[in-house]
């Protein structure tokens, strides 16, 4: 399948098929942690078995249900999840420096940098595409995600990284008819509150009319919620 027509609309699974067919199984993978994503795993699945990658960055500050939520993905798919960690030296200077929450004083920008960027940086290193579950309705920082582009924050002159985004125009209300209909696992914390998933430390439940990223580093602004991981959504390109 031809590269995906940025002005049209694709079903999410052509988008997974024609990624996972335009680059070979070692240099794609599913970036993974929340309910989009275990989205993705089952789509991939049911289109291709356990034929595709998956990673997720473990910042060290993960909910424990999260941690049981990773586990609960790989048994159930039976597929391996590479879960990469942060460089200690880095973890333990910022710590020793700053202390451990250090974010809520001067901003993620420097924790999410070393406990998350630096790990997707030295993942994309061995990728020539991922695939995310980035939907243009969960904040407005990401009212432009195209379902396809090339990565500008990650790809270097030498060395282009694509991007998938395949569930780009769905709501969160699609997301979740697809986990009850299909009986996919999801994380447990949903039940209790909480909507769009990150750290402990910087996530907290929200009420049903608070927008889907509100819990995400609440002491923030709203145009600030991005950990670096989708810094391309911040560039005016
Ligand atoms: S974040 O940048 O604010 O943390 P968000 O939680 O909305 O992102 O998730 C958007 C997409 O980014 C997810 O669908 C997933 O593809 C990717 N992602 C977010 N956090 C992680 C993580 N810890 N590990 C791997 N992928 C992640
Ligand atoms: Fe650090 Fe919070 Fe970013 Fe997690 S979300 S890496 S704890 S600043």
């Amino acid at each position: 399948m031809p590269s995906i027509a940025l002005e049209v609309e694709h079903a999410p699974e052509d988008v997974i098929t024609s990624a996972l067919d335009r680059f070979d199984k070692d240099r794609i993978a599913i970036s993974f942690s929340g309910a989009e994503d275990v989205v993705l795993i089952d789509m991939a699945y049911k289109l291709v078995g356990t034929s595709f990658n998956v990673f997720t960055l473990d910042t060290g500050r993960l909910h424990a249900e999260t941690y049981e939520f990773i586990e609960k993905v790989r048994d159930f798919y039976n597929v391996e999840i590479e879960v990469l960690s942060p460089d200690n030296w880095d973890v333990e200077e910022l710590v020793r420096e700053k202390g451990l929450f250090s974010f809520y004083k001067d901003g993620h920008t420097q924790c999410c940098g070393i406990r998350k960027i630096a790990s997707l940086e030295r993942k994309l290193a061995d990728l020539d595409a991922w695939i995310t579950g980035q939907r243009r309705d969960q904040g407005t920082t990401r009212l432009n995600v195209p379902q396809e582009q090339v990565d500008t924050a990650f790809s270097t002159r030498i060395h282009e990284i694509t991007k998938f985004n395949p569930l780009a125009s769905w709501v969160s209300s699609d997301v979740w008819t697809y986990i009850r209909k299909q009986d996919v696992p999801y994380n447990t914390l949903h039940d209790q509150g909480y909507k769009s998933i990150g750290c402990a430390p910087c996530t907290r439940p929200i009420a049903d009319d608070e927008p889907e990223r509100a819990g995400r580093w609440w002491w923030e602004q709203e145009d600030d919620k991005e950990c670096g991981l989708h810094a391309q959504n911040l560039a005016q390109d």
